[in-house]
């Protein structure tokens, strides 16, 4: 359907037409800013996978809080279709996160193809904007694997694959990989060299151990106990973990394995955490990781950015006593964290993201099963450039098919 002139009237026309515009402009789309009646199309640009009526988004656009281009840390465009000015998705550009610029697009489904070549145009439009334009150093972007014309395209501009994580999203019944494509300045290039040459630092063996958990008790699990290992248990974070939390991170002994260290405020943590579980269903699941001889809380485990459609998620782990660490009491934890993300949630896969400097969690993680997925170049600032991260995925059958050590306990 044409865009119609009782829709194009609600707004200026002025808004609403790509005519003399002098960049964002592709052999098929174009990309604009929002105008109040794009709301009547919202089901072709809104990234979400949940209805919602016209005038609903119509009120947030008025609001400023839905197509909106200013601040936030976030530019939001929409893709337009040129010839017949339909709109028919929207791009995002993540601003917030220094140097590394990401960048999202999403074009309705129901124009097949068409719109997936849509949303390759417009990727590398912005992509071109954020690092020849802007002189930004890096920007980031994640097609599917069986995207091959939007892939096609990304690799014409010189953009090149850093990640592939396996079986990410389900598509049409089937299991597809998740790509992320990278676009470098090349005088950011030219002055910091290629930062996929930069060898990765290893500690530990590398090897995958054993599964630890969970034991079958003889006597009563601790209370409120989520998972129990032969050493440490689970159990839902509570008001007075937030002690921990601020005493230990003004302990902190190791800068390495964040950017710098983070102070934590323990009224903040808390609310942070009470935030989280009153979400139905929690897009980060989190626990505690208590040692079952003393029921003290050493540590948090958790699942960030669950995806409950392509069941997938981000594992994190921290042991806030640094005198834990290295003894094997994390990776412990994490087999309970993988047994309840595989098991309770029913999750297919999980990733990891690592600091380069941060060799013990790498080992960790290695000891725990995950395999390596790749790299996000130029993270974060480091000694007057930017270091990488270095990413990690398990599948839920690979970690089904480890060795298991069965613990039972005698009373
Ligand atoms: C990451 C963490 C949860 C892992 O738990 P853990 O109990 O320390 O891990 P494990 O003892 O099971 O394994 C540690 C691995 O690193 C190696 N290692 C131990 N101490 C190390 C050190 N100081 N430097 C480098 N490697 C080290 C070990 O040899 C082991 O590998 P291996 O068994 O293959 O030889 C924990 O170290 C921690 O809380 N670190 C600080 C927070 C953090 O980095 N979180 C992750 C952010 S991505």
């Amino acid at each position: 359907m044409p865009v119609t002139h009782a829709a194009r009237g609600e707004s200026n026309p002025l808004l609403v037409s790509g005519e003399g515009q002098t960049y964002l402009v592709g052999d098929e789309v174009y990309l604009r800013p929002f105008a109040p009646a794009d709301a009547e199309f919202s089901q072709s640009w809104r990234f979400s996978r949940f209805p919602m009526s016209p005038d609903r988004v119509r009120g947030k656009l008025d609001e400023g809080k839905a197509g909106d281009s200013s601040g936030k840390n976030r530019v939001h465009l929409l893709i337009v279709r040129k010839g017949d000015d339909r709109p028919v998705g929207s791009v995002l550009i993540h601003t917030s996160w220094f140097p590394s610029y990401y960048v999202e697009a999403a074009t309705d489904p129901i124009f097949g193809e068409a719109g997936d070549r849509w949303r390759g145009e417009a990727a590398v439009m912005v992509m071109q904007l954020v690092v020849d334009e802007w002189q930004r150093p890096i920007v980031q972007f994640a097609p599917l694997a069986d995207e091959t014309a939007t892939i096609a395209r990304l690799e014409k501009i010189g953009a090149r694959e850093c990640m592939r994580f396996r079986e990410m999203y389900s598509r049409n019944g089937k299991r597809v990989d998740g790509l992320m494509y990278e676009y470098l300045n090349g005088d950011w290039m030219e002055r910091l060299g290629d930062p996929a040459e930069r060898e990765l630092p290893r500690s530990g063996t590398g090897q995958p151990r054993p599964v630890t958990a969970p034991v079958a008790l003889k006597d009563d699990p601790p209370a409120n106990a989520v998972r129990v290992g032969p050493w440490v248990y689970l159990r839902p974070i509570q008001e007075d973990d937030a002690v921990h939390a601020a005493h230990w991170s003004m302990r902190e002994s190791d800068a390495n394995w964040g950017n710098g260290r983070g102070v934590v405020s323990g009224r903040a943590w808390w609310h942070e955490m009470e935030k989280l579980q009153k979400e139905s269903p929690q897009e980060w699941v989190r626990f505690a990781v208590c040692l079952r001889d003393n029921d003290e809380a050493i540590g948090f485990v958790g699942i960030d950015d669950i995806d409950y459609t392509h069941r997938f998620g981000e594992s994190e782990s921290e042991l806030v006593n640094p005198s834990y660490r290295g003894n094997g009491y994390g990776s412990e934890a994490k087999h309970l964290l993988f047994d309840y993300a595989f098991n309770t949630l029913g999750l297919h896969a999980l990733q990891s993201w690592v600091l380069f400097e941060n060799t013990r969690s790498a080992a960790a993680l290695r000891k725990q099963g995950y395999r390596e997925a790749g790299r996000s170049h130029w993270d974060i600032p480091r000694d007057g450039a930017f270091t990488n991260v270095v990413t990690f995925d398990l599948l839920g059958e690979e970690w089904r098919a480890m060795p298991r050590r069965v613990d039972t306990e005698s009373s």
